[in-house]
């Protein structure tokens, strides 16, 4: 049975065609967060999820990761840590590249964010191929890290993103054709 607040938040998704380029469904969240109610909904499912779970680092994904991650961070008592794109962080990095549709594209986290031991929860907006999720689960692991599990607002199934996880679970709550 589906969760009745999952209806009012894929409602409040904009599906934006051809953007950024010709053939593209982008899903825009940022309407979902003009509707406080969606917004706070969508905090507060993953909220439930994890609480208890003892998460002792939420990483978020830059762009959109950074506006979900941290209020789930802060009310389930774990650290938030930026996964960012190349050269937006000042201290020493690890850095890990993977493939876009057309060349490659790199996430980086700060050396000493994240420790053996710690539990990690990676938060983005959207799985589309899976490759940015992998590159964080890889930098979260190679710093030592146990990834708990990987949570999206939306999965775009037909990707199929989630087989490239290698089996580490996917949580998401709306599914877009
Ligand atoms: C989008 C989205 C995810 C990623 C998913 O980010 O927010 O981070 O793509 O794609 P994948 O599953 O195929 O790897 P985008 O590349 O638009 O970057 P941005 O957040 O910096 O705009």
């Amino acid at each position: 049975e589906q969760d009745p607040r999952i209806g009012g938040i894929a409602a409040s998704i904009r599906v934006v065609p051809d953007f950024p380029k010709k053939g593209i469904m982008f899903q825009d969240i940022t309407t979902l967060l003009l509707d406080p109610k969606a917004f706070k909904n969508t905090v507060d499912l993953f909220v439930e999820r994890y609480i208890g779970k003892d998460v002792s680092v939420v990483a978020g994904i830059e762009a959109r990761g950074f506006i979900f991650g941290p209020p789930i961070a802060l009310a389930i008592g774990a650290k938030f840590v930026p996964l960012r794109k190349p050269r937006k962080l000042p201290g020493e990095v690890i850095s890990e590249k993977y493939v876009l549709e057309y060349g490659t594209d790199c996430l980086e986290m700060h050396v000493g964010a994240v420790q053996s031991g710690d539990r990690a929860l990676v938060v983005d907006d959207l799985i589309a191929t899976g490759g940015t999720l992998c590159a964080a689960m890889n930098l979260l692991e190679r710093a030592g890290a146990e990834v708990i599990e990987c949570a999206c607002v939306i999965e775009l199934p037909e990707l199929k993103g989630r087989e490239k996880l290698n089996g580490k679970p996917l949580y998401v709550l709306v599914e877009s054709r």
